[in-house]
């Protein structure tokens, strides 16, 4: 008990002796004498400061020696409800008796009077009461408390309703939403509810959703991507964790994909997570060329219908490139030329795809999966980068022939496409532009690697990041053998 508390216990109680003390030695007599006022009035007044005093001494030593003590064994503060029904008990008896020993009236007619005043009272303020009883009940229920996360699930709420509960009391149940608000549901309403309490067992509970693809997307590959997706989404944050893709059954729409994933709501709301993990799939997926499944009826009005890609196939491989930035103006026949020669290949997670300090003639197109850009620092490798499908990498030593600058390590099962130098240079001869995007993409990336990028003040970044796209152009055209023919400003 702190000293406030003890202080506050402490008055009543002492008082409340002072007087029974004074009482026995006939205080009464005393007062009587000393001011002139009749016994039959200073008496009641006595017994009715006692009674009051007494009571409020009673609530307190209660609030001491059992609410304190409950909260100390349980780890949590005893239901508010709870404490506050047991004080109005006592002042409840204290009045009773002050009615009849202290007024006079009978106890009968106390009863009686207090009933029909209680009737009316009760008529009128029935919700109230009912919801007064609910809480109590779902104080001790304890099936969720201050703090938890819950998912109220009631015909009367719209929607999926998730929180955080802020306050339980008399009336209501104070429900923090992750729109910063404060949802205040009357407590009959949530007892007639059922509510998922997200924060136990433990704090992070599973979530899911489900995304339909068509029957031609084969499954393996399906849930190949859609893994890399989650695996993103879960590295972005770490409040997202143990995620998993597996097909959960098929309909006439396609093939239904349920993607589980662990989420700490405390630390990221529900609603965020889910954003963050479809922007991840829809990139993965597009990427993939793999679009969710259409209501089949609409294949009779889209021209071509939904675009699926084979694993593979040209198409796939042109569709990769059109969203790879370094492509991204290439005309037509250019386009047919890199997916023509581009190799596919495919990498087990864990698998290098290529190793910091080899030699290096070829670049690569991620078009499933993540991989993960390693640099050896003082002692061990560091992540600097992890890519993603429509990401490539491996340009520096494409550009400049000298060793690989970094290890590049596949996270998820990959599929990756290679594209060797000579296809760059036929490339490069066609498309300058082309030598300016690879050129500054990895001007930026050597920037990033470096340790010196952290203690770079903006200004010097940008310096350094022009100096080093200059020194590359310049390594790049005498690598290339002088094919470019038009100067390229740094
Ligand atoms: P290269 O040096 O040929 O081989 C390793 C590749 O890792 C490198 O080309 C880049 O493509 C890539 N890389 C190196 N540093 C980074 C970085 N900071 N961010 C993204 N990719 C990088």
């Amino acid at each position: 008990m702190n000293g406030r508390a003890a202080a506050r216990t402490a008055w009543p109680v002492v008082a409340f002796a002072a007087l029974l003390f004074a009482t026995y030695h006939r205080i009464d007599l005393t007062i009587v004498r000393a001011t002139g006022v009749p016994l039959d009035v200073v008496v009641p007044i006595i017994a009715f400061v006692g009674w009051a005093v007494g009571s409020l001494a009673v609530v307190r030593l209660i609030g001491v020696v059992i609410w304190d003590r409950v909260g100390t064994r349980g780890g949590r503060r005893p239901p508010r409800l709870l404490v506050q029904l047991s004080s109005l008990a006592v002042f409840v008896v204290a009045g009773v008796v002050i009615a009849t020993d202290v007024f006079g009236m009978s106890l009968t007619g106390v009863i009686a009077t207090s009933s029909v005043i209680g009737l009316v009272v009760g008529f009128a303020v029935k919700s109230l009461i009912s919801d007064t009883f609910s809480g109590i009940a779902l104080n001790l229920d304890s099936g969720f408390a201050i703090g938890d996360f819950v998912q109220v699930i009631s015909r009367g709420i719209p929607g999926r309703l998730i929180g955080r509960v802020t306050e339980i009391n008399w009336r209501s149940t104070h429900i923090a939403t992750p729109e910063n608000c404060v949802l205040v549901v009357p407590n009959t309403m949530l007892s007639e509810s059922m509510v998922l309490n997200l924060s136990r067992p433990q704090i992070a509970s599973e979530f899911e959703q489900v995304v339909v693809l068509d029957f031609e997307v084969p499954s393996d590959r399906a849930v190949r991507v859609l893994t890399a997706a989650l695996q993103a989404a879960a590295l972005d944050n770490p409040a997202i964790f143990d995620t998993k893709a597996r097909i959960t059954e098929t309909s006439v729409a396609g093939v239904h994909y349920k993607i589980k994933y662990m989420l700490d709501p405390s630390r990221f709301a529900p609603g965020k997570a889910k954003h963050l993990i479809f922007g991840h799939m829809l990139r993965h997926l597009t990427a993939a060329g793999i679009t969710l499944a259409h209501p089949k009826q609409d294949n009779w009005l889209i021209e071509g219908g939904p675009a699926h890609f084979r694993a593979g196939s040209a198409a796939l491989r042109g569709n990769l490139l059109a969203q790879v930035d370094l492509f991204r103006d290439l005309g037509p026949e250019d386009l047919a030329m890199l997916t023509d020669r581009m190799q596919e290949q495919y990498y087990r997670p864990g698998a290098a795809v290529i190793r910091s300090g080899d030699a290096g003639e070829s670049m690569f197109v991620l078009s499933e999966g993540l991989v993960s850009v390693r640099i050896a620092a003082a002692e061990d490798e560091v992540d600097v980068a992890r890519l993603a499908p429509g990401d490539f990498f491996g340009e520096m030593s494409l550009l400049t022939g000298e060793p690989r600058s970094a290890t590049v390590v596949a996270v998820t099962d990959a599929t990756i496409y290679e594209i060797r130098k000579d296809d760059m240079a036929a490339l490069f001869d066609r498309n300058p532009g082309a030598a300016e995007v690879l050129s500054k993409a990895a001007a930026e990336r050597r920037v990033l690697s470096s340790a010196a990028v952290l203690k770079a003040t903006p200004q010097a970044l940008e310096a350094e990041k022009a100096s080093i796209a200059g020194q590359i152009l310049a390594r790049m055209t005498k690598f290339f053998g002088g094919r470019r023919r038009r100067p390229v400003p740094a």
